[in-house]
């Protein structure tokens, strides 16, 4: 689709009704969403009406989030992939279409996070930093690339990457993990130079640190020290995956179409001044 086309479809959606700032039918695929924040995304997605694509290294927790979709009334399709292999995510985007025929938001939540041990960064093994990697960066790459051919033929997509607000502050004995998420930014605003023309917005979520169903295996993360973070938060409560809904359901809608390559922190305001 050109650029004049483009934009004229755009401003007709626009002004067509209230269903622009919601997902109702949209195809919604999350990455990662068999437990924590990716979990509660697809559930709220699909209560909101749109279709659902649960993917996850784990199938068995993918089919139950799926299935706890259906038995709510929602749809969804649970599918296994390893997000660090570009065939198998070649392979999830095709189901996702041959099931769909389209996909209207990625959302690039997957990642190694909750079962990484924090060590002085000198110690990290080659072998696990390249897996953080493979898995936290080149995963969003090999995604964002098999979506941006149909978003692009349709005219409309929405890509958000989830990155965290530890690559602001930086955080000690995690540099794998910081790094993988410092390269999301960069990454959120080049894609969405290339990809702004066709009418696909690309941005990045910053959460901080989320009380989710699996506590992480982050043994600093003490009770004292999340704490000291809920001190540092304008709003001094616990950030829970819920709160992550509305930032990416906003993203996800046709009524955020002028809003690409930002990267917006969801923390209680705990880095308000970044
Ligand atoms: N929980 C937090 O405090 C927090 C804070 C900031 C950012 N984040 C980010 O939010 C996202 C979700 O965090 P979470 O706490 O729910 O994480 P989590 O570890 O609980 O869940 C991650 C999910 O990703 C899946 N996964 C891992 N490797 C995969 C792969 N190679 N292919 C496909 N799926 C894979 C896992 O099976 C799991 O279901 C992550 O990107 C994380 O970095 C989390």
């Amino acid at each position: 689709m050109n650029f004049a086309a483009t934009q004229t479809k755009q401003n007709a959606d626009l002004s067509a009704d209230a269903r622009n700032f919601g997902v109702q039918d949209r195809v919604v695929l999350v990455t990662g969403s068999g437990q924590g924040i990716g979990r509660e995304l697809a559930r709220q997605f699909a209560a909101a009406g749109a279709k659902l694509v649960v993917a996850d290294l784990n199938l068995d927790k993918a089919g139950a989030v799926a299935d706890e979709i259906g038995t709510a009334g929602g749809e969804a399709l649970s599918l296994s992939v390893d997000v660090s292999s570009r065939e198998a995510v070649e392979k999830m985007v095709a189901s996702t279409i041959e099931r769909y025929g389209r996909i209207d938001v990625l959302i690039n939540n997957a990642s190694i996070f909750s079962a990484l041990i924090k060590r002085p960064f000198d110690e990290i093994p080659t072998e696990e930093w390249q897996s953080v990697m493979n898995i936290n960066v080149n995963g969003v790459f090999y995604c964002a690339s098999a979506v941006a051919k149909p978003m692009k033929e349709r005219g409309f997509g929405r890509i958000i990457n989830i990155s965290s607000a530890s690559v602001h502050r930086g955080t000690k004995n995690y540099l794998h993990y910081v790094t993988s998420k410092s390269a999301l930014i960069g990454m959120t605003n080049s894609m969405a130079r290339e990809l702004g023309p066709h009418g696909v917005t690309v941005n990045c979520i910053r959460p901080g640190t989320v009380a989710t169903e699996v506590p992480a295996r982050v043994a600093s993360l003490t009770p004292e020290v999340l704490q000291r973070n809920i001190d540092l938060q304008c709003i001094p409560r616990t950030l829970v995956p819920s709160d992550l809904v509305g930032l990416s359901m906003f993203l996800s809608t046709p009524a955020s179409g002028f809003i690409t390559g930002q990267t917006i922190a969801c923390d209680g305001g705990y880095t308000h001044s970044f």
